[in-house]
């Protein structure tokens, strides 16, 4: 699957989660349960039917926020410390105190879950007891909008690390120029995430024909259509903070390289899915005696979750070739670090490698290393963005047809240049000869380069 797939699942998996059922789900599910409250009848504390509504929607968010999602969350800590544990570091150097607190955040954020939802039921009994409740939804509310503020400025340290790069200062990475714009634009695309999902939730939690389904789906969709305007007006704001040289990088962002070409039509595509979104939310609001069969509900949820998966992936690949924009590259080496290995090889400096310069014996295994260093965080030997399939397409070789050596030299050699998210190869000449004859090697034997989890470590003792 390869080091970028696999890092990409969890942390797709968890965001869909984190906006769509926490950040912009909660206060929904809040001012839903605060709407039943205020519809209550005399001698009543809350109008049931609201309150029964809100609380089974909270029911499924609280189930999918504390299991997958938070499973998720620290999947994406393990996976991306284990591809590129020198990125990870970097960024905790620099994010050190905002980690920090939004650790300490995120531990009230789950505490105040617990509560919200176990003491529900309770909350039922006066008028004293609902309010307070009510207040735990909107700090919980504001808890989880907390931690995400936090952590979208660090994604955008990654894109662009704007005056960090020459004052090094925590103040000048945290205002990073992509934060705001990205901040403005995420805040509403949970909301509608959110929406999607409870609109679509609220069609099989109450009864075909009822009250209480007509009137909570307006209310929903009025969410929904509330926030539309922001999230258009930040999404063009956030386009334009984007860094040129990355908006050159967008057509493959969206579509990989085979489909590269119809970037125009997928981006079509996609705003015709955020289209449908809108379609279903006015005609919920402003037209609540058209009868929309159920399932249709289905179309905006799907489209906001696809916009957000994408929106991630052209996120996460723009930024290439870099991981810490204009600092690191992706392979884990510092941009100031490359005329060092330009000069004295790359395999000197790898700690973890078996052998520290390149012989006429150990090119097989040298290639090998210098394979997992400058390429495998993006490219498998045989799996899904082989390296050894993107030779052989590119030089459109037939079947059986071998790679040859002195075309990939050139190309690896100037290898930036043709491709601007990839990073320059690291190492010296022979180290590049080795890549070469490794390269070669899986060419033929297809032979999958093992982890150390299977081969073990083995350290040279120079
Ligand atoms: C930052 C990630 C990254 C690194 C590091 C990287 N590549 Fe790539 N490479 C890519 C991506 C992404 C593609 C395009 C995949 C797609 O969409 O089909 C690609 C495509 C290629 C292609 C096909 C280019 C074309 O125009 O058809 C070759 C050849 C290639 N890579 C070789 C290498 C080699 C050799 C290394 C190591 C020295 C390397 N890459 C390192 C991300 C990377």
């Amino acid at each position: 699957m390869g080091d970028r797939l696999l890092i990409a699942i969890i942390a797709v998996i968890h965001v869909l989660i984190n906006h769509g059922l926490a950040v912009g789900f909660i206060p929904l599910v809040t001012l839903l349960e605060y709407l039943g409250f205020r519809k209550a009848k005399q001698n009543e504390v809350a109008n049931l039917e609201w309150d029964n509504l809100a609380r089974r929607l909270m029911t499924i968010a609280f189930i999918i926020t504390t299991t997958l999602g938070a499973m998720t969350g620290v999947g994406i800590w393990l996976s991306a410390s284990l591809v590129n544990p020198a990125s990870i570091g970097s960024l905790i150097r620099v994010f050190y105190g905002a980690w920090f607190v939004e650790w300490i955040v995120f531990v009230t954020e789950v505490v105040l879950i617990m509560i919200y939802y176990l003491s529900w039921k309770k909350s039922n009994v006066s008028v004293e007891a609902k309010s307070k409740h009510i207040m735990f939804g909107v700090k919980l509310s504001i808890a989880s909008w907390v931690t995400m503020a936090i952590i979208v400025s660090i994604l955008g340290f990654m894109m662009d690390t704007g005056s960090w790069v020459e004052n090094k200062t925590f103040v000048s990475g945290f205002t990073n120029p992509i934060y705001l714009p990205q901040l403005m634009f995420r805040t509403p695309l949970a909301a509608l995430m959110a929406g999607s999902l409870a609109l679509f939730l609220t069609m099989f939690l109450t009864p075909n024909g009822s009250d209480i389904r007509r009137k909570a789906s307006r209310v929903i969709a009025l969410w929904m259509l509330l926030a539309t305007p922001f999230c258009a007006i930040a999404a063009f704001l956030y386009h334009h903070k984007i860094p040129t040289l990355m908006i050159g990088n967008l057509p493959v962002a969206v579509g990989t390289m085979d489909f590269q070409s119809w970037y125009d039509l997928l981006v079509y595509f996609i705003f015709g899915a955020l289209f449908s979104v809108l379609i279903v939310a006015g005609l919920t609001f402003f037209k609540p005696q058209i009868k929309i069969p159920k399932l249709l509900y289905i179309i905006p949820v799907l489209g906001m979750l696809g916009f957000a998966g994408i929106f991630e992936r052209i996120r996460e690949f723009i930024r290439k070739p870099y991981v810490i924009g204009n600092y690191m590259y992706s392979n884990t080496i510092r941009k100031d670090e490359y005329p060092l290995f330009k000069r004295d090889g790359l395999l000197k400096y790898a700690t973890y490698s078996p052998v520290h310069e390149v012989t006429e014996e150990n090119q097989l295994v040298a290639g090998e290393q210098v394979f997992l260093l400058a390429c495998s965080r993006c490219h498998t030997t045989n799996g899904i963005n082989s390296v050894v399939e993107k030779f052989e397409t590119m030089y459109s070789l037939k079947e059986g047809e071998k790679l040859k050596p002195e075309m990939m030299k050139a190309y690896i050699s100037h290898i930036e240049n043709a491709r601007y998210f990839m990073p320059p190869f690291p190492g010296n000449e022979k180290e590049l000869d080795a890549l070469i004859v490794y390269i070669k090697s899986i060419q033929e034997n297809r032979v999958p380069v093992e982890g150390v989890q299977e081969k073990g470590l083995q350290l040279s003792k120079n």
